[in-house]
């Protein structure tokens, strides 16, 4: 078992003078972590339940992922999106065999995916209408979490997330998970998508049935959307 290479004994206050409080810590400090469990700075090991927020889904320092990353950082760093590099051709090809026919867009967070796919509406509202800034509405789903840039607080209805932050970007309106109807009625000339977390996380455990998600999939198709998932913190597909 390894050991940390750094264990400070003044974390709590380096955080209390040196980092922002946008969020609310408990006082905790995370040392090392392995499989489902992680330590603390006095030894104490704890069942990770969060999976680092979704982010460590293969659990913690699995020996191939860490020998993969080893291995990588000592062959090239970087790759800025002006050149190629043979790893991101092939990941993409494999994303593809498993989802489904199209292309991989791949960026640093789910926040900046959702802005990707806000963009993207954008772009197929500006086709329909013909013209830039008219058919911009999207529809999302009330207690959505869609991320904190001004996209994502944007589709996310929540006073806790936007409050402080207004006046965010327009044009987006909120049905009812599983309730397919209150989607129907949102919709007009001005729409060019709906937005949905299939299984909400922050809002609490909340999954769309199938049954609502295929009434997505047909009201998209009858009014010529774009039907955009978030599955962020789902997982990517593996809910099924
Ligand atoms: C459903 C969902 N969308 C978007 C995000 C934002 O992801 P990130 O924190 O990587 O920007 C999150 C983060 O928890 C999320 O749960």
């Amino acid at each position: 078992m390894s050991t940390p290479s750094i264990v400070r004994t003044n974390t709590a206050e380096l955080y209390d003078s040196y980092v922002m409080k946008n969020y609310a810590r408990p006082a905790l400090t995370l040392v090392r972590g392995k499989g489902v469990s992680v330590w603390d700075d006095t030894g104490k090991e704890y069942l990770d339940f969060t999976s680092g927020v979704a982010v460590a889904a293969l659990g913690h320092c699995h020996p191939v992922w860490v020998e993969a990353i080893r291995r990588q950082a000592g062959e090239l760093i970087h790759v800025s999106n002006l050149f190629r590099h043979p790893n991101q051709g092939e990941l993409a090809r494999r994303i593809v065999q498993h989802a489904g026919p199209g292309r991989v867009f791949f960026c640093n967070s789910g926040a900046e995916a959702n802005e990707g796919l806000i963009k993207l509406a954008r772009l197929h509202g500006m086709k329909k209408a013909g013209e830039e800034g008219k058919c911009i509405k999207i529809i999302c789903a009330k207690h959505a979490f869609h991320g904190r840039t001004f996209g994502g607080m944007s589709a996310t209805p929540q006073e806790k997330i936007q409050k402080g932050f207004r006046p965010l970007v327009p044009g987006f309106a909120f049905g009812e998970i599983n309730n397919l109807q209150s989607f129907a009625d949102l919709v007009d000339a001005d729409t060019a998508a709906i937005f949905v977390e299939t299984v909400q996380g922050e809002g609490g455990v909340n999954p769309c049935t199938d049954e609502f998600l295929w009434g997505l999939r047909n009201l998209c198709d009858q009014h010529n959307l774009l039907l955009m998932l978030d599955e962020v913190q789902c997982g990517l597909g593996r809910s099924g």
